[in-house]
């Protein structure tokens, strides 16, 4: 019999007196939040820059906020968007949101992310744009994904939601497409209290940042002290002082933390024994590990009794209601069925990520 031990949660943000001393002197400051982005949003998007080397960044309130803004920079009226459908459902909002029509293409089961493969027949007159998501952090196959909106002139916007730290052809993620979107959610490697970027990589990325900034609140721009104008719509979406706060000290330990969480996955990816893990690669910040399992239902029950936490990402959006079953995607559905994610954040201890592989390996011999 295994022993029964404390809960082990599924995602654990990690904090310190840096981040408690950092609140604390936003509250006592007074300056919690500008739509312009001053003060600590602008040294986090400083920061976030040089850290991924991309050309630009603009901080935000979410990642559902980034890809929201990022999609509003292409015409997608009446168009289409190639994505997985195993993924959070923002991923497809955005496109919504944006007036276009989302088509989900599979995943290759190895990796879970978009099946370069599967792209091209599902390129029609109307594409324009592919959204690729590094799922877990690992890296989508962006050389074959390049090359094909290349070949079909479409724009390339990439959720990165998952990939603060991965790394793609020695560079980190965000610094490849033209568009990258991050989220600093709370469970994410770079946890916030809300919060999420996008990084810029287009040549005239300068006019794009001032339409993104302007995007972000409210669609103001040319302020001159209390004067300003607004030219078309915009959002709400600017990221506020206590989430950029946290953010610059989270920053600082991001490679620390994700070494923590590769050595976590490659000890899972060795010592696991189901016929279908997360593949180790040495890239991939592992936001999550997922594992998959035949009796999903039972095999949770008996991780959530043995007191550790397991999650679904995800449940295949293109079954949701509203987007009404658009297509059968047969690694996505079976994927669906069975994936399970498992810790991986830095907090585990040795004797924690034990427990958890020996009791995955318990149930799984017990043929439950
Ligand atoms: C793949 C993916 N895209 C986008 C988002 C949205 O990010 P946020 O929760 O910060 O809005 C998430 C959040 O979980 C995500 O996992």
């Amino acid at each position: 019999m295994l022993e029964m031990k404390k809960k082990i949660k599924l995602f654990d943000p990690i904090i310190g007196n840096e981040e408690e001393k950092s609140v604390i002197n936003v509250l006592k400051s007074h300056f919690w939040a500008s739509g312009s982005g001053e003060g600590h949003v602008k040294e986090f998007e400083t920061q976030f820059k040089n850290y991924i080397n991309s050309r630009d960044c603009i901080a935000v309130n979410s990642g559902t906020a980034a890809l929201n803004l990022a999609l509003s920079l292409v015409d997608l009226k009446n168009k289409e968007v190639i994505l997985p459908s195993l993924t959070f459902v923002s991923t497809a909002h955005a496109i919504i949101q944006n007036g276009g029509k989302p088509v989900f293409v599979d995943v290759n089961t190895i990796t879970n992310n978009i099946d370069p493969n599967e792209i091209e027949s599902h390129i029609t007159k109307k594409t324009a744009l592919i959204l690729p998501v590094h799922f877990g952090g690992l890296p989508c196959d962006l050389n074959s994904i390049t090359k094909i909106c290349k070949k079909n002139n479409l724009a390339l916007i990439e959720d990165a939601a998952h990939a603060a730290g991965s790394e793609y052809n020695g560079k980190k993620i965000g610094s490849h497409g033209e568009f990258v979107c991050f989220s600093f959610h709370p469970v994410k490697n770079l946890a916030m209290p809300t919060g999420g970027l996008i990084a810029v990589n287009h040549k005239k990325h300068k006019s794009f940042k001032k339409i993104l900034n302007s995007r972000r609140w409210c669609g103001i721009t040319d302020r001159d002290d209390v004067n300003y104008d607004v030219k078309g719509p915009g959002w709400n979406y600017y990221m506020n002082e206590f989430s950029a706060a946290i953010g610059k000290i989270q920053l600082k330990k991001l490679n620390k933390l994700n070494k923590i969480r590769k050595r976590t996955a490659k000890i899972y990816s060795q010592e696991i024994e189901l016929e279908s893990t997360m593949p180790f690669d040495d890239r991939c910040s592992y936001h999550f590990f997922w594992i998959r399992v035949k009796s999903r239902h039972k095999f949770r029950k008996l991780m959530n009794d043995a007191g550790i936490e397991t999650g679904t990402h995800y449940k295949p959006i293109h079954n949701m209601t509203l987007f009404a079953k658009r297509k059968y995607l047969s690694n996505t559905e079976l994927i669906g069925k069975e994936i399970v994610t498992i810790p991986t954040h830095p907090s585990l201890s040795q004797s924690d990520i034990d427990y958890i592989i020996k009791k995955i390996n318990f149930i799984n011999s017990s043929n439950i």
